[in-house]
């Protein structure tokens, strides 16, 4: 830290033209390569991760003050919210030492770290630091190895795709001068509404700190976006699901029935439940986990195909197929065992019955089913990668009987062998702090061409 006296200087220097990007701590990205791939073979692409704005340090910039500490606003500095997005900056973080985060080049390691902070949130990021990488996935393949041998029950080590701004909203809303470089503008089909900025404007109307988490709190607005879940999963369970939404792109729900909350789960923008592809929950509890067939002690490699009804990129998305590979196996998705529903594939058929048979509310088709999603993809989204606790539900809608209220002899309850008092946060952070995940060769390309 030998220049930070320079990078001091400078913030303050930046403070007086008003920009909202701190200096106080270096920002230097983790190089993350990817490969494309034809039938011809895959090229390399080097980028790098950011870690999401809601993570960092938020201050003054003028001087250190924090903007917020815990789990509250400074009412000088943010009297409302446009004036508190003027007045505060996004700082640089230390990936490894504040998060955890680690990178080889082409393996990226997010650990639990359990401090002032808990788990983390990063982004693909493309050249100059100045957009994220988009991706179109229809009529592609998407392919990354995972080791989640590290990670419990209760935790979540998730890569997925969401349909926030290229530029994290920087061109858009003028009081955003932070943009991607600082992880800006994150967006997901629950309309989260525990993020400081949306917008361009903090979210401090109606802010309501958490009751069980120090660092957290929601305000009135969240931020929605179509979202693919290509993998949330632990030690466990697995699942794949696509959430769609009934707009275009990032929008910012400013009310309970637009954002889905509480009694309003099924009134917002987004479908918050999605259209789930869990072995277990589907009936296979001998497929994943350790010692199963894909065996979880030990890295693998995960395949997710996105077909269209005309096998082109700008067909209609039909099915979203799940392959893996271990030691050399190529190990097709376990069939859904579950009566009246078929398959190992996500399709609209799928989605429909899976619903019908479990008795859930469909909100996936209501919202546009995987057409919808697809367009998603055609407009272009941003890969996802985090690991984190459940201050919500506990994580049991992953590895657990799920909800609590219900038999557990009842089709979909159970989602793995996690206890029913599993997850709780306090008590997988006491137990296991040094958790971790690993992504590594993340490759996209004509179906087929990334995995042999
Ligand atoms: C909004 O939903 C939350 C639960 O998520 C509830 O506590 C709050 O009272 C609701 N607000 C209104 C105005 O209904
Ligand atoms: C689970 O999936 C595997 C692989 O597809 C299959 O061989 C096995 O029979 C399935 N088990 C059950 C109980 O369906």
């Amino acid at each position: 830290m030998h220049s930070s006296i320079a990078f001091a200087t400078l913030a303050f220097a930046a403070g007086v033209l008003g920009q909202q990007a701190g200096t106080l701590t270096t920002e230097t990205h983790p190089a993350l390569s990817m490969s494309r791939c034809t039938t011809a073979g895959c090229a390399t692409e080097s980028h790098s991760i950011v870690l999401d704005a809601n993570w960092r340090w938020l201050h003054s910039t003028s001087d250190s003050t924090n903007c917020y500490t815990g789990n509250t606003w400074d009412s000088t500095l943010c009297p409302d919210a446009a004036t508190c997005a003027e007045n505060c900056a996004l700082d640089g973080a230390d990936y490894e030492g504040t998060y955890g985060i680690t990178s080889t080049g082409t393996a990226l390691t997010m650990t639990l770290k359990v401090g002032s902070n808990v788990g983390s949130r990063v982004y693909l990021l493309g050249p100059k630091s100045e957009n994220y990488v988009l991706f179109q996935l229809k009529n592609r393949e998407f392919t990354f190895d995972v080791d989640v041998s590290n990670l419990p029950c209760g935790l979540n080590g998730a890569l997925y795709f969401v349909e926030m701004d290229r530029d994290g909203g920087m061109s858009e809303y003028t009081n955003n001068k932070a943009g991607a470089k600082y992880g800006t503008g994150y967006c997901d089909s629950q309309c989260p509404q525990d993020i400081k900025f949306i917008n361009g404007e903090a979210n401090i109307a109606g802010w309501t700190p958490s009751t069980n988490n120090a660092n957290t709190g929601t305000g009135s607005h969240g931020s929605c976006c179509n979202e693919m879940d290509i993998w949330e999963a632990n030690k466990i369970s697995a699942a794949v699901t696509p959430h769609v939404c009934n707009k275009a792109g990032q929008t910012m729900c400013t009310d309970n029935t637009t954002c889905g909350a509480g009694d309003d789960r099924y009134n917002g923008v987004c479908d918050k439940d999605g259209c789930d592809f869990n072995s277990y929950r589907m009936g296979n509890t001998s497929f994943y986990g350790a010692g199963k067939i894909v065996d979880t002690s030990s890295k693998f490699t995960v395949v997710t195909q996105f077909i269209t009804d005309d096998g082109t990129d700008t067909g209609t998305l039909t099915e979203i197929k799940r392959i893996y590979v271990q030691d050399g196996v190529v190990i097709q998705n376990s069939k859904s065992d579950i009566s009246g529903v078929d398959g190992n594939s996500i399709t609209d058929t799928f989605c429909k019955a899976q619903k019908t048979a479990f008795g859930d509310t469909d909100s996936f088709e209501t919202r546009g089913g995987l057409a919808a999603m697809g367009e998603a993809f055609g407009r272009g989204m941003v890969l996802v990668m985090s690991i984190w606790d459940d201050y919500a539900a506990e994580m049991r809608w992953l590895d657990a009987p799920y909800p609590a209220t219900a038999s557990t002899s009842k089709a979909g309850v159970v989602r793995g062998t996690c206890g029913a008092d599993s997850g709780v946060p306090a008590t997988v952070e006491a137990d296991s702090p040094g958790a971790s995940v690993t992504y590594s060769d993340i490759k996209v390309g004509a179906i087929g061409s990334t995995y042999s």
